[in-house]
């Protein structure tokens, strides 16, 4: 808003001020968006054009500018100073927002960006609602020495207190190094842009240096790095407008905070039979088969918005809704390793399932598992530990969890995929199911092996072994019987069962016994 000032000093500054901050509304000016531009990238203003309903957007600290004169930085001065953060809506909901400007000194961290971060992450706590990071920076501002380095302090702190109270949910959208990839590393969920957004603790230069590497930055750090290989991201985006849409469909499956339920649709009962589910398990027990396709047949038509997709495949999490409420999903995946537990399934498990008891989001498991992966390379890197991740995390998962199990359920991987001695509220099985310690093949020949030794036909005996254990096991009845299955169930009754499964445990409450904290396996 302009004004008139009877100073001319006074007036001069504020015309200044206004240019400026014209300058800075528009991304920079022309020249910074033709820099963005020209690099495939939209400036931080369009990013949240785009993300959040139209002229909603407030915000807030724009005329803020760095304060360090170090280093030449007395004569250069940005309005803002390199992050656009304020509140606005998504989907009438309240979100607050900072999205990083790269055009301004690779939208590094100074004492001042971090303060405005550090003010909309302190509302969003007060007011209860998620905040979201469009991050492109270069990390600390080296200029600034330690000031940038509290400031990133400041900020992860306010990560780590706000975690498990409001949804943090981060987008990378250009390269990011530093402390500019620790704060997202403390958020929920990581959205990456292919080709343009890597992330890195140290660029390909330090690491040629230190370890004599060459590496490009996309091998090092890139989306199809992250997503495939460390499990940095849970998402891959073919560009900004995709990762933008993303981030807005998983918002709209969460709460707004930890007190909140998650937002559920409108929903009219209809045939609820699904005879599609009766023929996807392969009549060969070691055949696999796509968990997707059991996914896809039990849940709301396209409700189902897989996480992590192309990370630890042998697991398959997302979220997904059943009669228009939001619930979680885990299931072994028999299309990929037979869908074995193995280190990284487990810690990508666990992690899921940790975020949707924080936010009150009910779990549905699918099972199909044949027991923890054996070798070397898993135990000596940790599969005790990091198995025990996902069975820690289901036990203490307080919200509704309900299990089915499709086909194998062998071993200790029995009690981690949320059976009930674990504290699942209710596991079904098909008649599929085989619930044993292990495959009756393995089982009769350790057990029968004196026997099937001194028989005359030891190939003979070990196949009327292998029939009677598979005759007491390799079925969901022994179980039953047990009451550790609540229910045999066929396929196509599954949806049904889970409907209203999952409304007669709407008012679940269940407290863990008083605590500081837990102290998870990690
Ligand atoms: C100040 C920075 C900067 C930084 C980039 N710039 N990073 N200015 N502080 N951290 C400036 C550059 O000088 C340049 O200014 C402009 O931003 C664009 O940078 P380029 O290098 O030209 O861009 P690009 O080639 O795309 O490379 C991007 C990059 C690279 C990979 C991010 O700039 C880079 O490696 N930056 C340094 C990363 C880093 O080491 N950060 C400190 C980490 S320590 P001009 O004027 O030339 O346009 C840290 C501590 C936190 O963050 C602690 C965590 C636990």
């Amino acid at each position: 808003m302009k004004r008139t000032i009877k100073n001319e000093s006074l007036q001069a500054k504020y015309d200044e001020l206004n240019r400026k901050q014209e300058e800075s509304l528009l991304g920079g000016g022309e020249k910074r968006i033709t820099q963005q531009h020209v690099k495939g990238k939209l400036t931080a203003r369009e990013r949240i054009q785009l993300l959040l309903d139209e002229g909603s957007f407030q915000e807030m600290g724009q005329f803020v500018m760095h304060r360090c004169k170090d280093f030449g930085l007395d004569k250069e001065y940005y309005l803002g100073d390199g992050v656009v953060t304020g509140y606005g809506t998504i989907g009438g909901r309240l979100v607050y927002v900072f999205s990083q400007d790269f055009t301004v000194f690779g939208g590094s961290l100074s004492e001042t960006h971090a303060e405005k971060i550090v003010k909309i992450m302190d509302m969003a706590m007060k007011n209860g609602a998620p905040v979201i990071g469009l991050n492109d920076s270069g990390g600390a501002r080296i200029q600034e020495g330690v000031m940038s380095l509290g400031g990133y302090a400041d900020i992860f702190y306010r990560n780590v207190m706000a975690s498990g109270v409001i949804p943090q949910l981060s987008a990378f959208m250009g390269p990011c190094a530093g402390g500019a990839v620790y704060s997202p590393a403390m958020t929920d969920f990581i959205f990456m842009v292919e080709n343009t957004s890597f992330m890195f603790v140290t660029g390909p230069n330090v690491v040629k240096t230190v370890t004599h590497e060459e590496v490009t930055s996309e091998e090092l750090g890139g989306a199809s790095t992250h997503s495939t290989k460390s499990g940095v991201t849970h998402f891959a985006c073919a560009n900004e407008v995709e990762c933008l849409n993303q981030i807005k469909q998983l918002f709209s499956y969460v709460p707004q905070n930890c007190e909140e339920e998650p937002p559920r649709l409108p929903y009219t009962p209809g045939q609820e039979l699904r005879p599609g589910l009766n023929t996807i398990v392969p009549d060969h027990p070691n055949h696999p088969y796509d968990i997707r396709d059991v996914i896809h047949g039990t849940v709301d038509e396209r409700s189902f918005f897989e996480v992590h997709r192309n990370f630890a495949e042998n697991i398959v999490v997302g979220f997904a809704r059943i009669a228009g409420r939001s619930i979680g999903i885990v299931a072994n995946q028999p299309a990929s390793l037979a869908g074995v537990l193995d280190i990284d399934a487990s810690v990508k498990g666990a992690r899921f399932v940790r975020f949707c008891d924080c936010f009150n989001i009910p779990l549905l498991v699918f099972e199909d598992v044949p027991g923890f992966l054996p070798g070397t390379d898993q135990e000596w890197r940790g599969i005790i530990t990091n198995g025990a991740k996902l069975l820690y995390a289901f036990s203490e998962a307080t919200v509704p969890r309900v299990t089915v199990i499709t086909r194998k359920a062998y071993g200790g991987a029995y009690d981690v995929m949320n059976s009930k001695h674990i504290g699942a509220d209710l596991n079904y099985a098909w008649p599929t199911a085989e619930i044993a310690v292990m495959g009756a093949q393995g089982a009769a020949e350790i057990i029968f092996r004196k026997e099937i030794a001194e028989a005359a036909d030891p190939a003979g005996k070990l196949k009327e072994k292998v029939d009677e254990y598979t005759r007491k096991f390799a079925n969901p009845y022994r179980a039953a019987h047990r009451g550790y299955i609540d229910e045999v169930i066929y396929p196509d009754q599954t949806r049904e069962k889970l409907i209203r499964a999952f409304e007669m445990l709407e008012n679940k409450v269940a407290r863990l016994p008083r605590k500081k904290h837990g102290n998870i396996p990690l």
